[in-house]
């Protein structure tokens, strides 16, 4: 019999995990693609290595957007491209589990569940983000009482209540670690008149990025002078940096504290003794979870694993899946 595939297409990185064996996959979620052609040219840090050294026909594309499958003729070259991966652990026709935002219409559903097919899944099953987060935080989450669980990835923030195996309530914010760095690009852009890219701000994000600044420091950033082009530093604060980011911080904090306004006042009291499971690249974010504590009153705990944490669930529901129903409970 075939062994069981997760995937979780993320707008930053994709990982695919084969049941018995853990992750055998984790690529950055970057194509190239043959115009001309239209065919898939290189996926992963493959297509990595190719920005910037391709000529006409050629572009890097990112398949996924906010947490959304972007471009759904690539999300089929894509999954062959997985599927052809993950063939030395897992041959035949596997049963595949997909991570989908808790925002993810039934077409982007069908589009997952017609490539997978296509490239050679016997079936195709799907787990909302929050539910395989939670299941990988090792949250009982089959229990009376109420979890929750917030991930914020490089371009959605998925929340979570959970309760007797199922959402109580959920949000799904297109708000995560690429919205910071863009508000860096910004931030360069209109106070110094920086032209930066974004693995650049990336870089500014994890050396002095805060949603909680203690201490100020400052940090070189080399970019082009917006109106000549010409290469040229300029000195940037932590306390810039953090009002930069200070909107999309506040967006996906307004969003969690709905969440857990809009829960039964009974499981809202279970979330102050269990706290709240933070998850996701994004949460990475220096004093994101102290921030998320304050606005909140609930504890906090980062979990283990934060960017393999919905995967790592999503293994742990193939163990129990059967092979007929998709693990997309809601509950009230
Ligand atoms: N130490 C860190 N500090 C701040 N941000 C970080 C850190 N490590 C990773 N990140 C950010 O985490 C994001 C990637 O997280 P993750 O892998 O969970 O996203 P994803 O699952 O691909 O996206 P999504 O779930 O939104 O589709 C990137 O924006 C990256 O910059
Ligand atoms: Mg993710």
């Amino acid at each position: 019999m075939s062994a069981d595939v997760a995937v979780d297409f993320g707008t930053a990185r994709t990982l695919v995990a084969v049941s018995g064996r853990g992750v055998v996959v984790d690529e950055p979620t970057i194509a190239a693609v043959d115009l001309g052609r239209n065919r898939l040219l290189a996926f992963g840090t493959d297509a990595v290595g190719l920005r910037g050294r391709c000529a006409g026909e050629v572009a890097i594309v990112r398949p996924v957007r906010h947490g959304q499958l972007a471009d759904l003729d690539l999300t089929s070259a894509v999954a062959k491209e997985l599927l052809r991966l993950v063939r030395t652990w897992s041959v035949g026709q596997p049963m595949v589990l997909c991570c989908v935002s808790g925002a993810a219409t039934s077409v982007q559903r069908r589009a997952l569940d017609r490539a997978f097919k296509e490239a050679g899944a016997g079936s195709v099953r799907f787990v909302e983000q929050q539910v395989a987060v939670a299941l990988g935080s090792g949250l009982r989450i089959e229990e009376p009482v109420a979890s929750m669980v917030v991930d914020v990835g490089a371009g959605m923030t998925e929340i979570g209540v959970l309760a007797l195996g199922g959402l109580v309530t959920q949000a799904s914010v297109p708000i995560g670690g690429g919205d910071f760095d863009e508000a860096i690009q910004r931030l360069c852009a209109r106070d110094f008149e920086l032209t930066i890219d974004s693995a650049t701000a990336e870089g500014i994000k994890y050396a002095i990025g805060s949603a909680w600044v203690e201490e100020d420091d400052k940090v070189e950033v080399r970019g082009r002078d917006v109106s000549s082009g010409i290469v040229r530093s300029v000195v940037i604060s932590r306390t810039d940096v953090a009002d930069a980011m200070a909107p999309r911080v506040d967006h996906i904090l307004g969003a969690v504290v709905s969440c857990i306004t809009s829960a039964p006042p009974d499981l809202a009291n279970d979330l102050l003794n269990r706290g709240l499971y933070l998850a996701g690249g994004g949460a990475l974010l220096t004093g994101f979870g102290k921030r998320l504590a304050s606005a909140t009153g609930i504890p906090v705990h980062l979990v283990e694993d934060p960017e393999r944490c919905a995967v790592a669930g999503a293994v742990l529901c193939m163990a129990t899946l059967g092979h007929t129903e998709s693990v997309s409970r809601r509950r009230w």
